[in-house]
């Protein structure tokens, strides 16, 4: 994946510098002589329009790798059938996929998702979609990095409910894993860091480059007028102060001062830190309702004005409203195409469940 952006980055220098070298030369030329070559002409660059608030830019396309688990194609593919492997759940039932839906913007759409013997949390899922770029998982960011997010479903009784990390490796032995984590991590790999490690490599391909929005930015696509509208009321109005660069989020903890939950403090008891949540990022919110952590706002139109109220005690009008709408549904990205994995399983019987 590296390698392959960095020839892409390489033809792309190439081409500029032809293109360049190009137009140079028929510039150049004498009016008396006209250019014979007209197959030599290059495309016109697109042109990057003028009118992008500061800070607004294409999402990027390498994601931060941590040294110690570096992305390989085995490792992903390891990762995928554990992203979609009910064997996690006590019951056999609920993967990852269960409660971050990869066909549906990587949410589940519930308020709170269904887990282990039909019981609900009070947070709502967000979306694995981009979550490889964000400062710490979790609406409260009790997870440093996607490796000890992983670590937590499997483990968390209204989820999976597993009755501890020997249960799980236990299950995986027992479905077949075993050589394919050989395969990637080398000889008696099986363990739950190394699922958790290949889980979050497998997450950290769930990009969605190309939104309307980035072909707009690098003058490759148009969006509305109304979400150009919207575009520009989100700088003015200061939403972009929190929801702000390519990510539509400065990754920082910001107080919401809404609903019961308390955010940061439920995890580090500090007064300080009541109703701290994460700035949740724009994209691809135009697919991730309900809405907040505790998905209480069932639409986008609603969260905007509850947003623009607690945040900015601003009064949105109906025109301003949707056209931030709008604007924000131009962020929605290229969804990543996953093939449903094949996953192993032992030959002549089930597993094992136990419910
Ligand atoms: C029963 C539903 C359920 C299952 C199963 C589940 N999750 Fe989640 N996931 C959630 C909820 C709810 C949250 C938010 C919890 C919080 O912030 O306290 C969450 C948070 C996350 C986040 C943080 C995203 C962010 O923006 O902070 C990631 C990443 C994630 N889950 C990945 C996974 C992976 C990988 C698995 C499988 C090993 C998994 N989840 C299984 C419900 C689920
Ligand atoms: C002071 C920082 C701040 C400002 C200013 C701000 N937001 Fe937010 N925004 C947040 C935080 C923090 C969250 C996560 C809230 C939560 O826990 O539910 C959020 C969440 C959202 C969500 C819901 C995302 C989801 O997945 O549930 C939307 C939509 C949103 N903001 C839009 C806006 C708009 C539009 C504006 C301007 C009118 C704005 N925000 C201004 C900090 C801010």
């Amino acid at each position: 994946m590296k390698k392959s952006s960095m020839i892409t980055l390489a033809l792309l220098a190439m081409f500029s510098v032809a293109a360049v070298g190009c137009s140079d030369s028929s510039k150049d030329a004498p009016a008396s002589q006209p250019a014979v070559q007209p197959e030599a002409q290059p495309a016109a660059a697109p042109t990057p329009p003028v009118d992008l608030p500061e800070g607004m830019g294409v999402l990027p396309s390498d994601v931060p790798v941590p040294a110690d688990n570096p992305q390989t194609d085995e490792k992903v593919e390891l990762g995928k059938k554990l992203y979609f492997e009910p064997a996690l759940s006590k019951s056999g039932i609920f993967s990852c996929n269960s409660c971050h839906n990869l066909g549906t913007g990587g949410v589940d759409n519930e308020q709170f998702s269904i887990g282990h013997k039909w019981q609900r949390g009070g947070r709502n899922a967000p979306t694995v979609l981009n979550a490889a770029f964000w400062s710490a998982q979790f609406w409260d960011g009790r997870a440093p990095q996607l490796e000890d997010q992983a670590k937590g479903p499997p483990l968390n009784p209204i989820e999976m409910a597993s009755i501890g990390e020997a249960e799980v490796v236990a299950r995986l032995s027992e479905a077949g894993y075993g050589p394919l984590f050989d395969k990637v991590f080398g000889a008696n790999a099986l363990s739950f860091d190394n699922m958790a490690k290949a889980i979050a490599a497998f997450e950290r391909t769930l990009i969605t480059p190309d939104a309307p929005f980035d072909l707009y930015a690098q003058g490759k696509g148009e969006i509305s007028e109304s979400a150009k509208r919207g575009m520009q009321k989100v700088a003015e109005v200061g939403c972009t102060s929190c929801h702000s660069g390519a990510l539509f989020t400065n990754n920082s903890f910001q107080k919401f001062a809404y609903g019961t939950d308390e955010g940061v403090k439920s995890v580090s008891g500090k007064g300080e830190d009541d109703h701290l949540f994460r700035v949740q990022s724009w994209r691809n919110v135009a697919l991730t309702a309900p809405y907040f952590h505790d998905g209480s706002v069932k639409t986008l139109d609603e969260a905007v004005r509850v947003m623009a109220k607690v945040q900015l005690d601003t009064e949105l009008s109906d025109e301003d409203t949707a056209d931030i709408v709008e604007f924000l549904k131009t962020l929605t990205g290229k969804q990543p195409q996953v093939t449903y994995p094949v996953l192993p399983r032992p030959e002549g019987h089930a597993l094992s469940w136990s419910d």
